[in-house]
């Protein structure tokens, strides 16, 4: 089947076999038919509005030794910091004020609080009418199903490459298959599941991006991440050569052709490749930014990897600059909390809503 047909297939029944994943992922000839197809499924799926969350670096503390991140925990040039419980609950108060309906808590890897009082601050964050995004990282069962009690509905735990061998050699001393123990012990619990890769990383091929692709179908996940590598100076990858943007927006293209439900980021990564390349994403499917509300000073030293935009910009300044681009490209901030919207039907030209 030509690109051509293959585009239309997607689009028409969301199912693509691997080879023909292969196929869109690696054609650059047919990058605009491929990002105006996701962007159709996107306004017939997900309408027009934009969900932001208010992302809150709370912790770059961290165990994990994850070869690409600069927060590894073998990195000795970076200051950690913890926020106290206070410093969370304000933060939050604050994004619930510029107008957030999702707060997103994201830090390393390690035990940053006793399970009770993290509970506790979840169940004070809730009370703000906020919906709760978790990005901790592996917990056990029992620490999941805890939070999820105090209040978090959603949760961000990208599985990073599904390709075994690679993901044994990018993350040293964990193990892939507890990490899709955790996947499972999630969804099982009741939260919206969020996960996702990085595009780029070394050794990876198109067949182990159109597997990843394939993995976040077959797991019904409710949300991808999916963003560029970008080599970060302090870590064993520094010399790689990192994803770029063209192959990264046929990856959102195809999630969003192959998931017309989910929620997609349009991630902080790209933006880090090339200025409104978040926007470029939001025209090729994605529905979903995450400014960056960390305030204290904190947000310099949660370093990923260099470049990170809006480090320096007022939480609120962040908020105003993307509404900005939003609305320039004929789209809008949704009022709602933006859980999935699960369609049991796909589309059928009759079914189009406008
Ligand atoms: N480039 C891009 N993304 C990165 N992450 C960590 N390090 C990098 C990097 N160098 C991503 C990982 C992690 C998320 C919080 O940040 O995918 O899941
Ligand atoms: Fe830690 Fe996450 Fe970075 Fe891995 S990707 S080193 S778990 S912060």
């Amino acid at each position: 089947m030509n690109e051509e047909r293959l585009i239309e297939k997607a689009e028409q029944t969301h199912r693509l076999h691997k080879e023909e994943i292969i196929a869109l992922l690696t054609s650059e000839s047919c990058a605009a038919a491929l990002r105006a197809a996701a962007d159709r499924t996107r306004k017939t799926y997900v309408g027009d509005g934009v969900h932001l969350r208010a992302l809150i670096e709370f912790s770059n503390i961290c165990k994990q030794n994850c070869l690409y991140c600069g927060l590894r925990a073998g990195n000795p040039n970076v200051e950690r910091y913890r926020l106290s419980s206070e410093e969370i609950y304000t933060f939050a108060k604050n994004a619930k004020s510029y107008g957030f309906k999702t707060v997103v808590l994201q830090s390393g890897e390690a035990s940053h609080f006793a399970p009770d009082e993290f509970a506790a601050l979840l169940t004070k964050i809730k009370s703000l009418d906020l919906a709760i995004t978790l990005s901790v990282g592996e917990k056990t069962r029992e620490e999941y199903g805890a939070y999820k009690a105090a209040g978090a509905d959603r949760y961000l735990l990208r599985i990073e490459t599904t390709d075994r061998e690679l993901y044994g050699r990018l993350h040293p001393g964990m193990s892939f298959d507890n990490r899709l123990c955790c996947l499972s012990d999630l969804k099982e619990l009741g939260y919206e599941v969020g996960t996702g890769c990085l595009i780029g990383l070394p050794g990876q091929s198109a067949a182990s991006l159109a597997d990843d692709l394939l993995f976040f179908q077959s797991i019904d996940a409710d949300m991808i991440g999916a963003g560029p590598f970008i080599p970060n100076g302090d870590t064993p990858l520094s010399r790689a050569s990192g994803g770029a943007l063209a192959p990264s927006l046929r990856f959102i293209a195809l999630a969003r052709l192959l998931m017309p439900d989910i929620n997609l980021p349009a991630t902080t990564a790209l933006e880090t490749l090339e200025k409104n390349a978040r926007v470029a994403a939001l025209q090729a499917g994605a529905n979903v930014v995450m400014p960056n509300v960390t305030g204290n000073g904190c947000r310099e030293k949660y370093v990923l990897y260099p470049g990170k935009v809006s480090v320096g910009e007022a939480p609120e300044a962040s908020r105003a600059s993307i509404a900005e681009k939003i609305a320039a490209i004929g789209r809008h901030i949704s009022g709602e909390y933006g859980y999935r919207d699960r369609r049991k039907t796909l589309y059928t030209p009759s079914k189009r809503r406008d």
